[in-house]
């Protein structure tokens, strides 16, 4: 087996840098569903959620440049053209919602697909030792998890 630089067997570490940018593809897609629904969100709810879903793309946006370095770290190059993007999109694309209802769904059916990549990354880096993708994979688990919670509290439903 060829470890490259930091240890790490370099065939699949390869492969794993190409589902990291499979994410990475998919969290733009959730990051341009949250643009979409703080613009156009409508209705009696708006200052609560206008706000609310700038706080969630301000920490997509955080969590996106992370992945795009991890990617970098390990030795490959990130996505980073809207073409490739949308090949890559299994996150639902919501266009023009200004529904709260249908706006706060969105979000839970993007995460959905979100854990889906994500479980499938932790069980991979997991396999080749790779901590640093294992870890961040962990970190954004447990806090889309709650954030799915929430939305489903608001949405009256149970996860
Ligand atoms: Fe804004």
């Amino acid at each position: 087996m060829t470890k490259n630089s930091i240890g790490l067997d370099t065939k699949k570490t390869k492969e794993l840098a190409g589902d990291l940018n499979n994410l990475l593809a998919n969290f733009q897609i959730y990051y341009q569903n949250l643009r979409g629904i703080h613009w156009n969100i409508k209705g009696k709810r708006f200052f609560d959620l206008h706000p609310k879903f700038e706080e969630l793309y301000t920490d997509a946006n955080l969590k996106v440049d992370e992945v795009a370095e991890r990617v970098l770290t390990l030795g490959e190059t990130p996505l980073h053209t809207f073409e490739d993007y949308t090949k890559a999109a299994k996150v639902p694309v919501g266009k023009n919602i200004s529904v709260d209802e249908k706006a706060v769904q969105l979000i839970v059916d993007s995460l959905a697909e979100l854990l889906k990549i994500e479980r499938m990354i932790l069980d991979k880096s997991a396999e080749v030792s790779d901590e640093g993708t294992n870890s961040m994979m962990s970190d954004f688990i447990t806090e889309q998890e709650k954030t799915v919670w929430m939305m489903k509290a608001w949405l009256g439903e149970t996860v």
